[in-house]
């Protein structure tokens, strides 16, 4: 090959490069043979040229008859124009074709395994053995190119702004942050471990007790839970931390800093602030704490209503302490759509998998009366309850009692969300961003008996909580926020706790005694006997954000290599085994093998 270096990309030409003598590197994506004559379809991230290959040239013959799909080669050639019959207005490139003097075969490939242009739907697993063919598709090239503007834009924003990206370690003291650490065996000191850090939040911490007052740095982060569509065990955030600022400063930076990335990377422009709703108000209309508000549909309290009718479970629910909440689904969002009563009973199931004992529905005829389902224990009842739901005739009023008001809510959103999804409510283009605030600081975690941070330990109590903590954590709100875009949480941060002795009240009311919250976290309480400032921050997370702006549900689909739902790589067949010696050198023993 040598000197058949390319002088353009498969993407280049165009009508006005006729008549140039130009050089192709790339992978053949299609090959058609007719006779002597050859069109090769040649790729690279740019885009496809078609290459003419006539029947003149014994060598040239020769070779093009050899090519396959995937082989890499080097075509040099004249551009010219195709004729009018055979232009391709699809292909940027379409209008011309390189009629080839020269054809390298630069490296055979073997049958792939499966055609790049349908490798979206071939199955995960052979895509992910064959992450490298996979990748050439063009859908996973413009998504990986998506991510590198993303990842672009968030730096230049953030220098921008003054900020300074610095990295942390990968090799950490293990400290419980809410997932599990990977843990690394130290070979030096045999029975200890290094922890991956399940995000820098300690570290950006005491950067910040350091003097670095805007720090970012687009963070690996490590956590051994269950895979899902929006999770991986290993994954990165945005990772922001600030000095002498509250609430407000962190939320509008992150403001400016999602309006940048989607400026310049799709073009689109955000609201200059986003939507506001306190968990309560979150958890109370939306069912979830990270609501789609790509789509109305709010739960609605059906109490006053359930309590004028004779239905049992309701009156019994609200005699309990419980609530009854109701969802109108519109006859406009309908859009003529007939619910069955076997489409009723799976969105019921779907209720039933957050815990409600059932779910009651009735529907409203087109003369405004109630009909099926329980709308015999509400007849007579209808301009009352219509006039409380804003419902009316051709809606659709489905009704979920219960004894715990967290039950009714998270299940009845349960029911939203698959609606919006069954009913295409949720418009891929749009993008609908929220800030969740005033979380609880303490969650009671039932199994353990005893209080654990809703967030994580360093988040600051909001101010009016700090004197009564002890007394009544249930109470306490902290000044932590999430960023919620279509139903997913985006990012999360707080304001953090600076006072070594407020930390240490922290530590205790989740039950870390004064000796473990010391071994564990000692080095953070210490740093903050030494003029900590107040500060705050945030971490979006940049495979969800990346998933989100490129339509997918999956943040596999935005990641160059990640792993599979059962946290292995199928590619390189990791994890694996490791020799005996390795192990030894580890002071390891396997157990149970
Ligand atoms: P948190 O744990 O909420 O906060 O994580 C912040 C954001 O990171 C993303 N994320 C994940 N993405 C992919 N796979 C995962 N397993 C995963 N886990 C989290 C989400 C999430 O919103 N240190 C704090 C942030 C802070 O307080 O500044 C933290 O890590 O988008």
């Amino acid at each position: 090959m040598t000197n058949l270096l390319r002088t353009h990309t498969c993407g280049a030409l165009r009508l006005s490069d006729v008549g140039k003598a130009v050089v192709l590197n790339g992978w053949v994506n299609k090959v058609r043979n007719h006779g002597g004559i050859s069109f090769i379809d040649v790729r690279d991230r740019y885009g496809t040229t078609q290459v003419f290959s006539g029947d003149e040239d014994a060598a040239l013959k020769e070779t093009a008859a050899a090519l396959k799909n995937e082989f890499c080669v080097a075509v040099e050639g004249e551009v010219r124009a195709r004729p009018p019959a055979m232009v391709n207005n699809e292909m940027p490139t379409g209008a011309v074709e390189v009629v080839a003097k020269r054809l390298v075969i630069l490296s055979r490939s073997e049958t792939p395994p499966f055609q790049i242009d349908e490798a979206e739907n071939v199955r995960e697993e052979l895509r992910l053995k064959y992450r490298y063919l996979d990748l050439r598709s063009e859908a996973m090239q413009k998504r990986i190119k998506l991510r590198n503007d993303v990842t672009f834009a968030a730096r230049s924003f953030l220098e921008g702004e003054g900020f300074l990206e610095i990295e942390t370690p990968t090799f950490i003291k293990s400290t419980p942050e809410g997932a599990r650490d990977y843990l690394v065996p130290s070979r030096l000191y045999p029975g200890q471990f290094y922890a991956l850090p399940q995000s820098p939040q300690l570290y950006k911490q005491i950067l910040m007790v350091a003097g670095f007052d805007k720090y970012f740095q687009i963070a690996r982060c490590y956590r051994d839970e269950d895979a899902r569509g929006d999770r991986q065990p290993e994954f990165t955030q945005i990772d922001i931390e600030m000095s002498f600022v509250g609430r407000e400063q962190v939320l509008s930076l992150a403001e400016r800093l999602m309006g940048h990335i989607f400026e310049r990377t799709l073009g689109l422009t955000l609201p200059a602030q986003f939507v506001r709703l306190t968990y309560e108000e979150a958890l109370e209309t939306y069912g979830t704490d990270k609501p789609d508000l790509r789509f109305g549909m709010p739960l609605q309290d059906f109490a006053p209503c359930a309590r004028k009718a004779e239905f049992r479970a309701f009156n019994e629910a609200l005699d309990a302490g419980g609530a009854v909440k109701a969802l109108v689904v519109k006859k406009d969002v309908l859009n003529g759509k007939e619910y069955s009563r076997k489409q009723i009973e799976e969105l019921e199931a779907q209720a039933k998998i957050y815990k409600a004992a059932g779910m009651a529905w009735m529907k409203i005829n087109t003369t405004g009366i109630f009909e099926g389902g329980v709308s015999k224990f509400f007849a007579g009842q209808e301009a009352a309850i219509c006039a409380a739901l804003d419902a009316g005739p051709g809606d659709l009023v489905l009704i979920i009692g219960g004894a715990k008001r967290k039950v009714v809510n998270t299940a009845l959103g349960a029911v939203r969300t698959k609606l919006g999804h069954d009913l295409n409510l949720c418009n891929p283009a749009a993008f609908a961003f929220a800030w969740i605030i005033d979380f609880p600081l303490f969650e009671f975690n039932e199994e353990e008996g005893r209080w654990e941070a809703a967030h994580h330990m360093f988040s600051r109590p909001q101010e009016a909580f700090i004197a009564g903590l002890e007394k009544d954590p249930g109470a306490a709100k902290g000044d932590l926020y999430d960023l919620v875009l279509n139903g997913y949480e985006l990012a999360s941060g707080s304001i953090r706790i600076h006072e070594s002795d407020l930390q240490k009240r922290i530590f205790s009311i989740v039950g870390f005694d004064p000796e473990n919250a010391e071994k564990r976290f000692g080095f953070l309480t210490e740093a903050f006997k030494y003029g900590a400032p107040p500060h705050g921050g945030i971490a979006p997370g940049l495979d969800r954000l990346v998933m989100l702006m490129a339509g997918e549900t999956s943040i596999k689909e935005v990641i160059a290599f990640p792993k599979n739902s059962f946290a292995q790589s199928p590619m390189d067949e990791c994890p694996g085994e490791v020799d005996a010696k390795q192990l030894d050198e580890l002071h390891l023993a396997i157990k149970g093998l």
